[in-house]
């Protein structure tokens, strides 16, 4: 088999209200970075596109830099056809409704009523793609505060329906996991879910990428 193109989202997504203020949230991007590493190093043929982080480009993988989430959509869609599509972004679910050309000024009245709108859920439209165009395996993260591994998976496990996609890899977020070191992540498919002890971001990265790998070189996949 060549080499799979793989095509992950990493990061935030930022929002303008106007030329200095925007809607976003606290992702660094690590895992999805690591994540692209880890393929890359496994042979994968790698498309990052990535919401503003600072971090270094993984060697051997192709980045396209955006800022909202509507460019993420474009870029994703763009960038297809893929084997996989693995969306690690955290992108903005709103963003708002008019986007200022001039600073807003004075008593910031606009701001107390800020209208917003639905953005598009890129991993639902990729999942939900018709069959000629649909990546073999489309993979999506859950950030849950869920009180123990079992709601982790139930809500992991509607969230796979809820998006049509093949796996979700859920994080337990209670913690510090967004923008810190480490993570602990729970695997779930249609028919299986699987552990992976809490660890740094590289070690859960490396393991995801043999997942994934192993998945694409697999015909029957659950
Ligand atoms: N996602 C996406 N486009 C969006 C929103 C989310 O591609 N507009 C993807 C993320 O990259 C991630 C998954 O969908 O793979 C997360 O789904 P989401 O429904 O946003 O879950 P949470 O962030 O965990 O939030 P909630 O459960 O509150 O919906």
């Amino acid at each position: 088999m060549s080499a799979p193109h793989i095509i992950l989202t990493a990061g935030p997504t930022i929002e303008p209200i106007d030329p200095v203020r925007f809607l976003s949230n606290h992702s660094s991007g690590r895992q999805g970075f690591a994540l692209a590493d880890a393929l890359a190093q496994r042979g994968a043929q790698v498309t990052l596109v990535s919401g503003p982080v600072g971090l270094p480009t993984p060697g051997g993988v192709t980045r396209v830099d955006v800022q909202t989430a509507i460019e993420m959509r474009d870029a994703v869609m763009a960038a297809l056809p893929a084997d996989a599509f693995i969306g690690v972004a955290a992108v903005a679910d709103w963003r708002p409704a008019v986007r200022h050309t001039a600073k807003l000024k004075g008593e910031k009245a606009e701001l107390t009523r800020l209208e917003l709108v639905e953005n598009p859920d890129i991993l639902k439209e990729v999942a939900r793609l018709d069959a000629s165009r649909r990546p073999a395996l489309v993979v999506g993260f859950a950030a849950e505060t869920a009180p123990g591994p079992d709601e982790l998976e139930k809500l992991a496990r509607a969230k796979l329906e809820r998006k049509g996609c093949d796996l979700i890899i859920a994080n337990d977020v209670s913690g510090d996991v967004m923008g810190g070191e480490e993570n602990s992540v729970l695997i779930v498919s249609r028919e299986t879910s699987r552990s992976l002890p809490r660890a740094g971001k590289g070690v859960i990265a490396a393991h995801l990428g043999d997942s994934v790998m192993a998945l694409l070189h697999t015909p029957s996949r659950g």
